[in-house]
């Protein structure tokens, strides 16, 4: 997702634009651009970078009208030319687009075939060069707009201006677009905080409206031009709170966005996975390779893969993988996970492996990283930016697609597809109000424990080390995870009165797993059961349904919740935990 702005008014245009772009930066950051308009030229300004970190001379834009966009790339890498706004073949349209353009390809050919030419290697170039295509026609803005738009397959929000005109069109068709109304000012944008500083007074778009803005805001339906009334409320929120929505924290509105996210990792090229898939069958040795939370996502991917496509793929800490560089080759697949793509320990990873001939595939979740540029081939994890600290949607994203990888390996892509259609919408239902609730009532049994113990095998294993990671990191409790197995080889010396152990449990291990559950049981630990059956050895349970190979993405979501709850209960700030950062730059 990205976010867009527009302004209409009475101001210095630019001004406006970019603090307000700065407000939706948490919805994309990897590039930036604004444009304003004054007797009937264009003054644009794009770049490759964070809009948070950086200044602009506003001496250079004129105009109280414009229009600006904070960009999470998904067609097109990240660079100047494929930064929003995208311009008419006349410089005299521009065009500011949060979504995805399915049928962008048919459009540019049939576009490239009447003479236009393209700037950019972006879906969104077809908009603004639609409009001057039927501008030619005699068509007048506001109609060019919405038959452009009319003949968009897939998600837009847009707001487009013309350098010639003193008229601002919106519109919006599965993305999120709201029109703010001031004192003879008028903003539309992805998100209230873009404009909250300067209005309260919202008016939300709703599908395939289209609002027409000069001296006020006519809203019609896009497809017949019948005016429609959308009603005007007025927001109580704070910038701050309004960027979380209904939530308190961004780790609680990242956890509760997994349904979504997950889809959006699922919905990768077919042809690119194909392909991606001949490259790994063809590979002689395979590293996994990553940290933290990505590794635990490898290590239950390892398991997937050991399954579904019969291969060992090696997984190896990226501050490790240095001391196996005498196994790597010209054939050897190095596979880099990093939500970041600037894990500092990764990219050394990759520098090995590129120097040993390896040939590196990347799956990252931030296109403009540099793991992205530094690798041979990149998967996109489209889970949006991640602001909390902690690693929770991007973790069940990184999940997502290498469990599409692994049946595509067999041929089986679609298959792939549709199993995590059933394990999106499990954690639809995992991340509801009444299972929050739920494990608010174990939060409170837990809040004052100095140690909790998790545990789990096979592909319960990786999700007891990551449950163990989002434990300690957000609420400071000491945590750690076991092969369920291994707990009787020493470290069960540690179990006394009360102890809490959490077990993930599974249909094809739940056997094993619960005599190991008995032995601490046996020496007084409170057993915290999670998995589809309950059973009477657990003290507390909570229900995943069963989903067999998708069980990591679905049996982490309550640890997430948990980990949240018991970081409130303790007063530890869940988005900006001590010690840590988002992404570690260090060695
Ligand atoms: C996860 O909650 C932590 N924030 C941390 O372990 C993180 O997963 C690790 O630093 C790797 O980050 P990356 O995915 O950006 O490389
Ligand atoms: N698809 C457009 C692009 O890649 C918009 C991206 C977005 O909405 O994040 O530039």
């Amino acid at each position: 997702m990205c976010g867009i702005i527009g302004y209409w008014g009475k101001r210095d245009a630019s001004k406006v634009l970019f603090e307000g772009l700065k407000k939706l930066s948490y919805r994309g950051y990897d590039s930036w651009g604004l444009c304003t308009s004054s007797e009937n030229r264009f003054s644009i300004s794009k770049a490759v970078e964070n809009i948070e970190h950086t200044d602009i001379d506003f001496s250079r834009f004129a105009g109280n009208i414009g229009i600006g966009h904070t960009r999470w790339a998904t067609h097109g890498g990240v660079s100047e030319a494929n930064a929003h706004p995208h311009l008419c073949p006349l410089e005299k349209i521009a065009v500011v687009h949060n979504g995805v353009i399915e049928n962008f390809q048919a459009l540019r050919t049939e576009l490239k075939s009447k003479g236009h030419k393209f700037k950019s290697e972006t879906d969104t170039e077809v908009i603004p060069h639609l409009i001057r295509e039927y501008m030619n026609q005699d068509t007048g803005f506001v109609d060019a707009v919405r038959t452009a738009l009319l003949r968009i397959e897939g998600s837009f929000a847009v707001v487009a201006i013309n350098a010639e005109d003193d008229i601002m069109v919106a519109s919006r068709r599965g993305s999120p677009l709201v029109v703010g109304i001031g004192d003879n000012e008028y903003f539309a944008a992805s998100d209230i905080p873009a404009f909250l500083e300067h209005t309260k007074s919202v008016m939300y778009l709703y599908d395939n409206d289209v609002a027409i803005i000069n001296d006020g805001v006519y809203v019609y339906n896009l497809s017949d031009m019948q005016p429609v009334r959308r009603e005007v409320d007025s927001i109580e929120w704070d910038v701050e709170k309004s960027m979380k929505g209904e939530f308190s924290h961004f780790m609680l509105k990242e956890i509760a966005e997994q349904s979504e996210t997950i889809k959006r990792a699922s919905e990768q090229d077919p042809e690119k996975i194909k392909r991606i898939a001949t490259w790994i069958n063809n590979a002689k040795g395979i590293f996994f390779v990553a940290c933290g939370s990505s590794y635990h996502a490898c290590l239950s991917a390892s398991y997937i893969f050991s399954a579904v496509a019969k291969m060992h793929i090696n997984v190896v800490y990226a501050s490790e993988f240095r001391y196996y560089k005498n196994f790597l080759c010209n054939e050897t697949l190095v596979i880099a996970v990093s939500q970041s793509g600037e894990t500092a320990d990764v990219l050394d990873a990759v520098k090995t492996a590129k120097e040993k001939g390896s040939k590196v595939l990347s799956i990252v979740n931030n296109m403009g990283s540099s793991l992205m540029r530094t690798s041979h081939h990149t998967l996109h994890m489209n889970a949006g930016p991640e602001i909390c600290v902690l690693s929770t949607k991007t973790y069940t994203s990184q999940l997502a697609v290498m469990t599409l990888l692994a049946y595509a390996c067999i041929g089986n892509h679609n298959e792939g597809k549709s199993v995590l259609d059933v394990a999106q919408n499990q954690v639809y239902n995992l991340t509801s109000r009444s299972t929050r609730d739920h494990i608010k009532g174990l939060a409170d049994i837990l809040k004052d424990k100095d140690n909790i113990f998790t545990i789990g095998r096979g592909l319960q294993y990786p999700t007891a080390l990551e449950a163990a990671l989002k434990i300690k990191e957000v609420t400071y409790i000491h945590a750690e995870g076991f092969a369920a197995g291994e707990l009787k080889h020493g470290s069960i010396a540690l179990i006394e009165k009360g102890t809490p152990v959490i077990a993930f449990v599974s249909p094809v291990n739940e056997k094993e797993t619960v005599s190991n559950v008995m032995e601490v049981k046996a020496r007084g630990a409170y057993i915290i059961g999670i998995g589809p059956n309950n059973n009477e050895i657990y003290d507390y349970f909570i229900k995943v349904p069963e989903t067999s190979y998708f069980d990591p993405i679905t049996q982490i979501i309550p640890i997430q919740i948990l980990a949240y709850k018991l970081a409130v209960l303790r007063n530890c700030n869940p988005d900006k935990p001590r010690n840590l950062a988002k992404s570690v730059t260090v060695r």
